[in-house]
């Protein structure tokens, strides 16, 4: 597949979260157990905590935690880190910070042994991103950083929801993908357009041990829990609110008309470095 275009940022989206937390939380997918089983073994934490940035509402917090990973959580959004304490209420080593990851000042710097960003890193001010994540490592510490993405398995539905989004002005759904056109490379068609993090943190060259790894699943979605997961995301909450219901109500009876709901490949691309 051929790279797409750089995603140019507009900072509105980072912050519309909040708006709808509880129904990002009860539709967006989590991340899979051997996709936090890697970044566990090749972060190797010892005794060491792991910081999250933009944590949300702790879909991937939960299984880290889960682990028994200590965890501080860097969320901005008062509403998302709300479910946030309450998804992970029962795991005391778990310590959640409000704010943008710019801002956050730690009382001991670079001590953390592993840095985690789930869906979360292009939102990052990328001058400052890497400096940010060095100076928040100790010697030798990981960074994870990971995404979900989704192919839709039927081509049929696939060209019909391409036309409800052409209709409506929608360029960047994600069941703009067909399955079949993800192969087996990471970050290759994928993640969000030009996030993938490998080209700058070789340029930055503080890092090493640099990996890539894509995990796949099959997920049947219903109707309902789709569209909810469309409305959680950045670029449809920017749209006016009668351009989306109009959206998603056509998104939804295209899905109705198919036999209800969709099929999807579920992607989770992860890349890993070390700093040296
Ligand atoms: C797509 S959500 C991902 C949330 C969660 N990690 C997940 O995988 O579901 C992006 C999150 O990044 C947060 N975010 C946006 N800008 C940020 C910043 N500058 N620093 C830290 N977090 C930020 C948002 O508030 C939101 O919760």
């Amino acid at each position: 597949m051929a790279p797409r275009e750089q995603l140019e940022i507009d900072p509105r989206r980072s912050r519309v979260f909040g708006e709808v937390a509880e129904l990002y939380d009860a539709t967006r997918p989590g991340y899979p157990e051997p996709l936090v089983r890697e970044v566990l073994a090749y972060a190797a934490l010892g005794r060491r905590a792991a910081l999250e940035v933009g944590a949300g509402t702790g879909k991937a917090t939960v299984p880290f935690a889960a682990a028994g990973t200590p965890l501080v959580c860097i969320e901005p959004d008062e509403r998302m880190a709300d479910v946030l304490r309450r998804n992970t209420a029962s795991s005391p080593q778990v310590q959640v910070e409000v704010g943008p990851f710019e801002d956050w000042l730690p009382s001991e710097s670079r001590s953390f042994g592993l840095l985690l960003a789930a869906t979360s890193w292009h939102w990052l001010d990328p001058e400052r991103r890497w400096d940010l994540v060095h100076g928040a490592l100790a010697p030798g510490g990981a960074v994870a950083l990971f995404w979900n993405l989704q192919g839709v398995r039927d081509a049929e539905l696939h060209a019909a929801l391409a036309e409800v989004d052409r209709r409506h002005g929608m360029a960047n759904a994600p069941h703009g993908e067909p399955a079949s056109s993800f192969g087996d490379v990471p970050g290759n068609g994928g993640a969000v357009p030009g996030s993938w993090p490998d080209a700058e943190c070789r340029r930055d060259g503080r890092f090493t041990d640099l990996r890539a790894h894509r995990f796949r699943r099959e997920h049947h979605w219903a109707t309902d829990r789709y569209v909810g997961h469309l409305a959680s995301l950045s670029h449809y909450r920017v749209l006016a609110a009668e351009q989306r219901e109009r959206l998603l109500a056509g998104t939804a009876r295209v899905l109705d008309a198919h036999g209800g709901g969709i099929a999807m490949e579920q992607i989770s691309d992860l890349f890993l470095a070390r700093t040296r």
